[in-house]
């Protein structure tokens, strides 16, 4: 550990202790490195911008920061155990580089707003990826929903056949559930879209720093003004955006189960191309949905990263070094929920139906719902309609495709105003 920040002579660095500090930190830090390099640059224009430093010590700087920057994304610089954090490894490469303009890059910042800023550009980047992820998944879906109007399918309750649905109908539900997915993905980013940067160790400094310009040099929509509540915010952000995240993991989840139930030899509903499937280590003749399986997975290190960070905010204000385990939390959940919802757009490209099996489920007592309310319509009252539909001769004459463009109610199969939601989709709302 050769480049603790605050060492000063006299003061005793214990290796284990050390350790025990920096914790996985060194390794997390890989994540957000880029951030806390980008947000150091700002923070560097903000200096120079009030005197503290000249114009070619903000130029020897940023021309640093590119060169790690470009040194990080290249592989060529890795973070290890040789730095306490990402925060100790850039102000060490600067002051290896440029001597003394290299300590001034310190100057009015603690670690404790580096990390918010960097967490923050992170969190925006991940939000944003995820509302992409929402919005392909439910393009496909829609795309899907208007091809494939006339596909029965049996609708369920309670895991029994009760009505008689469709592929389309299926389809919309997604849609319109990703839909919502990607704008609690886009409000969240809004919602935190605050700059941090210049609360320093969350009390502010005795310094006039530019805020607004590192504000808008790093792309946030306001400042977070008050320095104290640039703490508070710490983990109640990450948590939001687990959340946001976590409501459309929650979708993938149920849409993943119907996938393996749909097939499963029982329903045969679905092909799942091949490239999806696993083999048995043991069992020749099987191909086992895995992907499927991991994609309804996922929520539980989404659910688990809430309620880590959610357990670490049992804080009083100001910043506390239990914090610092909200960035495994968030590195997690993210992590995982990206990488499964990265395969969902392509995987509901890919399914296939199986409409000889779909029309097969379809049996007859699925239309006594639809009878029913044909017979009510008609003037008969419900509950004698209802008794009259019962009867399984009533039930004989009746086809699957009628049944469903007679579905008139509006988000029903005869009426799914796919229109509506293509707007919204085609809107980014
Ligand atoms: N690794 C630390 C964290 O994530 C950085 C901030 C350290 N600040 C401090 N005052 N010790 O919280």
């Amino acid at each position: 550990m050769s480049n603790v920040l605050w060492a000063k002579p006299g003061m005793d660095i214990d290796a284990d202790i050390q350790r025990f500090l920096a914790g996985d930190d060194v390794i997390l830090d890989r994540e957000f490195i880029r951030y806390d390099i980008r947000a150091s640059g700002a923070h560097a224009e903000g200096l120079e911008r009030i005197g503290i430093l000249a114009a070619d010590e903000l130029a020897a700087i940023a021309r640093e920061l590119a060169e790690l920057d470009a040194d990080v994304a290249g592989g060529r610089f890795v973070l290890d155990e040789r730095f306490e954090d990402m925060h100790s490894a850039i102000e060490a490469r600067l002051i290896e580089r440029l001597g003394d303009v290299g300590k001034k890059i310190h100057t009015g910042r603690s670690r404790n707003d580096q990390v918010l800023v960097a967490t923050r550009l992170w969190l925006k980047d991940r939000l944003a990826h995820a509302a992409g992820l929402c919005h392909a998944a439910a393009g496909v879906a829609l795309d899907r929903a208007e091809a494939e109007a006339h596909l029965p399918l049996p609708g369920y309750t309670h895991l029994q056949r009760a009505m008689v649905s469709s592929a389309a109908m299926w389809w919309a539900g997604w849609a319109e559930a990703f839909l919502d997915d990607a704008g609690r993905l886009r409000q969240t980013w809004s919602w935190i879209d605050a700059n941090p940067l210049g609360s320093a160790a969350g009390y502010g400094v005795n310094l006039p720093l530019d805020r607004d310009h590192t504000t808008s040099a790093l792309g946030f929509g306001r400042m977070q003004v008050a320095a104290t509540y640039a703490q508070l915010s710490r983990g109640k952000f990450e948590l939001a955006a687990l959340e946001a995240l976590g409501s459309a993991l929650l979708d993938l989840r149920r849409l993943a189960w119907d996938l393996s139930l749909f097939a499963s030899a029982e329903y045969a509903f679905v092909r799942l191309p091949a490239k999806y499937t696993t083999g048995s280590s043991l069992m020749p003749n099987k191909r086992n949905p895995d992907v499927i399986e991991l994609m309804r997975g996922v929520y539980a290190s989404v659910a688990a990263a809430k309620i880590e960070v959610e357990q670490l905010l049992s804080l009083p204000s100001g910043y506390h070094r239990d914090l610092q385990y909200s960035k495994g939390a968030i590195v997690h959940g993210f992590g995982r929920g990206l990488a499964a919802l990265g395969l969902l757009p392509d995987l509901l490209r890919a399914m296939e139906w199986q409409p000889e099996r779909m029309r097969a489920a379809t049996e007859a007592s699925r239309y006594a719902t639809g009878l029913a309310v044909e017979l009510a319509a008609a003037g008969l009252p419900c509950r004698g309609a209802y008794r009259e539909a019962a009867n399984p001769e009533r039930w004989a004459d009746r086809d699957p495709d009628a049944s469903l463009s007679a579905r008139v109610s509006p988000g029903a199969a005869g009426a799914l105003r796919l229109d509506g939601l293509r707007q919204r989709w085609a809107a980014g709302r």
